[in-house]
C-alpha cells in the first residue's frame, strides 16, 4: 500500500477506503454477549402500529428465525435495525456502544450489518468474479472510478467466498445466467465480502426449487457461528430445517420465542399463525 500512494487516483482510492472503513467496524462491544438490542421499539404508520413494544436480542454467532403472519412487523424491524425506517420510540443497538437510531443506513452498513433483501440485486451484465469484487469495496457507486489490480488477500478473500457460495465452478459465468438460487447466494455473498458481523435475511428461499433450499439452509447455517444471522421465513418446512431459536412476531411485537418444538405447541402461536 505504501508505494501506491503516489499520483492522484492512488490518493483518492485511499480516501475512500479510509471512508468505507471506519472506526465503527473495531468498535463493536460484544461484552455482554449481545450483538442487537430492540427494546421498547414502537413504529405508526398513519396511526397503524405496525411495531408495537418490540423487544428482541441477538447473540454474537446466533443463528435466529423470525416467523409470523403477513403484516407483523418482521420487514419493518429490519428497516428499523438498517436504520431505513426511524421508530417513534424505543432502543435500538448494535453491540454495547453503536446506537443505530442515531447512524444512517450507510453507517450501518460500514459498521458490520449487511441486509439481503428479497430480490436479488446482482449485476446480471457481470461475472460472479466481477460481481464481488465490485462488493468487496461497500459502495456500489464509487467502487467502479476507482478499481484497481486486487492484492492477493483480496484475491484470497473472493476465492473463500466463492466456495462459501458453491459458485466456484460458475465464478466466471456471468451473474445474468444463474439460477434464482445461485443469484440469491451470489448475493449473500457480496454482503459476505464487507464481512458483517450481523447478516439479515429476508425470505430466502422465495421461489427456490426444494434442493436449492436446502443448499441455503446449508450455507446460513455454515454462516452462524462467525457472525449471527438474522432469517426472516414464512416457509416452515426451511425454518425447521435450520431453526435453533425463533421469535414469532405478531402484530409488531414478540408473542413467542423457544425452539421449533417450543413454538409449534404453543397455543397463542397456533391460534395466530401455525393453525391457519
Ligand atoms: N412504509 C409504510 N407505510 C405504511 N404502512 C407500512 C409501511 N411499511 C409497512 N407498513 C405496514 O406495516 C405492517 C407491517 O408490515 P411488514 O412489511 O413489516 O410486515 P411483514 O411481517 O414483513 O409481512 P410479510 O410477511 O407480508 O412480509 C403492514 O400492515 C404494512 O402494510
Ligand atoms: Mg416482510
Amino acid at each position: 500500500m505504501s508505494t501506491a500512494t503516489h499520483g492522484p487516483a492512488w490518493f483518492q482510492r485511499d480516501q475512500v477506503f479510509e471512508f468505507l472503513q471506519p472506526e465503527a467496524s473495531s468498535q463493536l462491544d460484544l461484552s455482554h454477549n449481545t450483538i442487537l438490542y430492540l427494546e421498547g421499539l414502537n413504529v405508526s404508520f398513519d396511526g397503524f402500529k405496525a411495531i408495537n413494544d418490540l423487544t428482541l436480542y441477538i447473540e454474537p454467532g446466533e443463528l435466529r428465525c423470525i416467523i409470523g403472519p403477513n403484516g407483523a412487523g418482521k420487514t419493518t424491524m429490519m428497516d428499523i435495525i438498517t436504520g431505513k425506517t426511524q421508530p417513534d420510540s424505543g432502543q435500538a443497538w448494535f453491540g454495547q456502544r453503536l446506537n443505530l437510531l442515531k447512524m444512517s443506513e450507510a453507517e450501518i452498513a460500514e459498521a458490520g450489518i449487511g441486509r439481503k433483501f428479497q430480490k436479488p440485486t446482482v449485476f446480471e451484465q457481470l461475472s460472479v468474479f466481477e460481481n464481488l469484487e465490485l462488493a468487496m469495496a461497500g459502495n456500489k457507486n464509487v467502487w467502479p472510478t476507482f478499481i484497481a489490480r486486487l492484492s492477493g488477500e483480496q484475491l484470497d478473500r473472493i476465492d473463500e467466498v466463492v466456495e462459501m457460495i458453491g459458485l466456484k465452478s460458475e465464478v466466471k459465468r456471468m451473474a445474468g445466467v444463474l439460477s434464482h438460487g445461485q443469484k440469491q447466494w451470489l448475493e449473500i455473498g457480496m454482503l459476505l465480502m464487507q464481512n458483517p458481523q450481523l447478516l439479515l435475511v429476508d425470505e430466502p428461499v422465495a421461489g427456490m426449487t426444494h434442493q436449492e433450499m436446502d443448499r441455503t439452509g446449508e450455507l446460513l447455517t455454515s454462516l452462524a457461528g462467525e457472525r449471527s444471522v438474522v432469517v426472516v421465513e414464512h416457509d416452515m418446512d426451511f425454518v425447521r430445517s435450520i431453526a435453533r431459536t425463533v421469535t414469532v412476531l405478531h402484530q409488531g411485537s414478540v408473542l413467542a420465542e423457544g425452539t421449533m418444538d417450543q413454538i409449534q405447541n404453543d397455543p397463542r402461536v397456533v391460534e395466530v399463525y401455525l393453525g391457519e
